[in-house]
């Protein structure tokens, strides 16, 4: 069953160097390529999800500016219902700063320009697209009002709602006890809930009121923490090149899977999956499976 998946999210162009080592603070290097690749958590994820076989609209704002045109079309060539996504003439489209090391590790700095322009009244004019859509994908690049209305306006068609906290930030028990899966990596929850430790986090998250909490470890793969209570779901073994947008690989499949029926479980390694392959690729959408592809891949493990 195809399932039908609503995206409320940013678009950015990544702009990405290569260097052989993250430079120190107060450090200049020279980088080696330079490329621009289309990228933006909210854009990753929604292509992770269509690649993966779910029909995905977006919600989300660009610039009239070339990124924006890049961006609108590369997510459209994609399958993707770009509609709603609006052209503003007022600001920019979002950039991200991005360097990758020899050991595939990064650091990302955005600078958001239409996409903290996202509006209220953009959710409006898209009730048409809750209405048909049975999951909601969300992270917060964009301003929280939007997050919050968007889960607001979930609730009222009965979508599922799956909140990727990044870049995290501390949200509040109405916000986070009407998210169906709440899913930060590792550093998130811990920032998220104040904590030291993961035992620490997941218990402070649960009493901030998130329900089923799926934590992404990396190589380290997942672990569930939900009312059927906790387990650790593998990782596949791959060597990475470049892990940017691994979480939003993970995401996107994952809710693929969660608006095809699939158990949270089988969603994990579905996401899993996808994510693994994402890491032996370079960059944001180029690295992002189609599902023929993930499947190729798990019947090889
Ligand atoms: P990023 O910010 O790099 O996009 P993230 O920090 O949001 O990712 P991670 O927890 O690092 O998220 O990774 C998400 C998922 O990607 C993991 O749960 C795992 O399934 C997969 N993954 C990441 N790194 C590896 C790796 N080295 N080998 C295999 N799978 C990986
Ligand atoms: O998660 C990776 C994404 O984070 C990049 O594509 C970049 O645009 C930032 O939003």
């Amino acid at each position: 069953m195809q399932g039908k998946l609503l995206v409320v999210g940013s678009l950015n162009m990544d702009l990405v160097v290569g260097v052989a080592h993250l430079p120190h603070m107060g450090e200049t290097i020279l980088g080696g390529k330079f490329d621009t690749i289309p990228g933006g958590k909210g854009a990753n994820q929604a292509v992770a999800a269509a690649r993966t076989g779910a029909a995905v609209t977006m919600i989300g704002r660009v610039g009239r500016d070339g990124f924006g045109d890049v961006l609108r079309d590369s997510a459209a060539k994609d399958g993707i219902d770009i509609r709603c996504v609006t052209v503003d003439p007022q600001q920019a489209t979002g950039v991200a700063l991005i360097t990758v090391d020899a050991n595939g590790q990064n650091t990302i700095v955005v600078a958001s320009g239409a996409n903290l322009a996202l509006s209220l009244a953009d959710l409006e004019s898209a009730r048409e697209a809750f209405a048909q859509a049975s999951v909601l994908v969300l992270q917060l690049e964009i301003p929280l009002e939007i997050v919050r209305q968007a889960v607001r306006m979930a609730r009222e068609y009965g979508l599922k709602v799956v909140l990727n906290p990044a870049p995290a930030q501390v949200l509040e028990t109405e916000l986070l006890s009407a998210v169906d899966y709440l899913i930060p990596n590792e550093g998130e929850a811990l920032q998220m809930a104040g904590a030291q430790t993961l035992d620490a986090a997941i218990a402070g998250l649960q009493k901030l009121g998130a329900r089923s909490l799926i934590i992404t470890l990396g190589e380290n793969g997942v672990l569930v923490v939900d009312a059927d209570g906790r387990r650790h779901i593998p990782a596949y073994a791959v060597k990475p090149v470049d892990t940017v947008a691994a979480g939003d690989a993970f995401v996107g499949a994952f809710a693929t899977g969660l608006a095809e029926g699939l158990s949270v479980d089988q969603a994990v390694g579905l996401g899993n999956a996808a994510a693994a392959i994402s890491v032996t690729r370079h960059g944001a959408q180029p690295s992002l499976p189609v599902r023929a592809e993930v499947d190729q891949f798990r019947g090889t493990k």
